[in-house]
């Protein structure tokens, strides 16, 4: 019998049906038995959020500080033949519960010399995530063998104004005049086909999993022309972080004031870096054909576009 472990975590419940749709066929296979891991934060994260509450957790996240968890229910000794991490992007970084996990010692018992794939659902930046989860994931001795990336459905710049505002408001639709936030639902579904290329990997031999299993089916796109904006924010994200830490703990007055300010310079960030990096990458295009190639295959991988 074929052992799988997924660790999943979700605010809205998005993720989790994505999780759902992905491991349908692996739960409905008589050789392959599925263990779920829910991360719970000792202190729930509100959502809707609050405004200033949203950033109040920003340092800890891009700066990767663990949070406390419940304890985890899971045996941290079986060993496992694929372990699914799901999780979704916060600030360009892993979310703070999945970053947590990954700092528990149950994970680097679990992870070690074990074939991984992760699967994102987030709204369009997950790249210096991912680059943070592989550092992470090569130091516990773990071999990401695919990724799978699911981004909201309205495009880059309709979902800087729409996640944002369900995130606020608790609704993927809160306004008329918003587009929808969030992953197409009818994507959501179609997610169930890496579920089908795992179970048919997992049946075909007792072998290790060591190759990618979901090359083709379109696991990842990588948008070239957002590869600046998120190195120059990751950037800045991680100065602001320290800077932040730096001027007192996550409920202090004075990180509140300084927050106040970060949020004024994100907003400049967002609506300066974001659309000239990805206009001078367009300029750019023909001259950088080679290395954007590079970019995105190397981005891309191990699953490929
Ligand atoms: C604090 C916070 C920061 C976020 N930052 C990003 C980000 O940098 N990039 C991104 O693509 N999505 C970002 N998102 C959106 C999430 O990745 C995700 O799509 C959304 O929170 C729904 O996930 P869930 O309901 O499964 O938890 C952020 C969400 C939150 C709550």
């Amino acid at each position: 019998m074929r052992q799988v472990l997924v660790v999943h975590f979700s605010q809205t419940g998005q993720l989790n049906r994505l999780v759902q749709s992905v491991c349908a066929p692996l739960q409905a296979s008589d050789g392959i038995q599925v263990d779920f891991l829910a991360l719970q934060p000792a202190t729930p994260f509100p959502f809707p959020w609050p405004f200033l509450g949203f950033f109040r957790i920003f340092p800890e996240t891009v700066l990767m500080k663990p949070q406390p968890l419940l304890p985890l229910k899971v045996d941290a000794d079986k060993r496992y033949d694929l372990i699914i991490l799901a999780y979704q992007v916060w600030f360009l970084s892993p979310s703070l519960p999945f970053t947590s996990f990954l700092a528990s010692p149950e994970a680097a018992r679990l992870l070690k010399d074990t074939p991984v794939i992760t699967l994102i659902g987030c709204r369009n930046m997950w790249l210096m995530a991912q680059e943070k989860v592989k550092a992470r994931l090569q130091a516990l001795g773990a071999r990401l063998v695919d990724n799978a990336v699911l981004t909201d459905a309205c495009g880059t710049a309709a979902s800087f104004l729409a996640t944002p505002l369900w995130m606020f408001t608790g609704r993927q639709k809160p306004y008329s005049w918003v587009p929808r936030a969030g992953i197409d639902e009818a994507q959501m579904a179609a997610a169930s086909r890496f579920g089908d290329a795992m179970v048919r990997r997992l049946l075909a031999d007792q072998r290790p999993i060591e190759r990618p299993m979901l090359s083709g089916l379109g696991a990842v796109k990588v948008d070239e022309k957002l590869i600046a904006s998120e190195k120059v924010g990751n950037r800045s994200f991680t100065l602001w972080s320290r800077l932040l830490s730096a001027l007192g703990p996550q409920h202090s007055r004075r990180r509140g004031a300084g927050l106040v300010v970060y949020i004024v310079f994100l907003i400049c960030l967002i609506l300066t870096v974001v659309p000239i990096s990805a206009l001078l990458k367009k300029l750019l295009a023909p001259l950088l054909k080679a290395r954007i190639r590079r970019q995105k295959a190397y981005f891309a991988g191990p699953s490929g576009e």
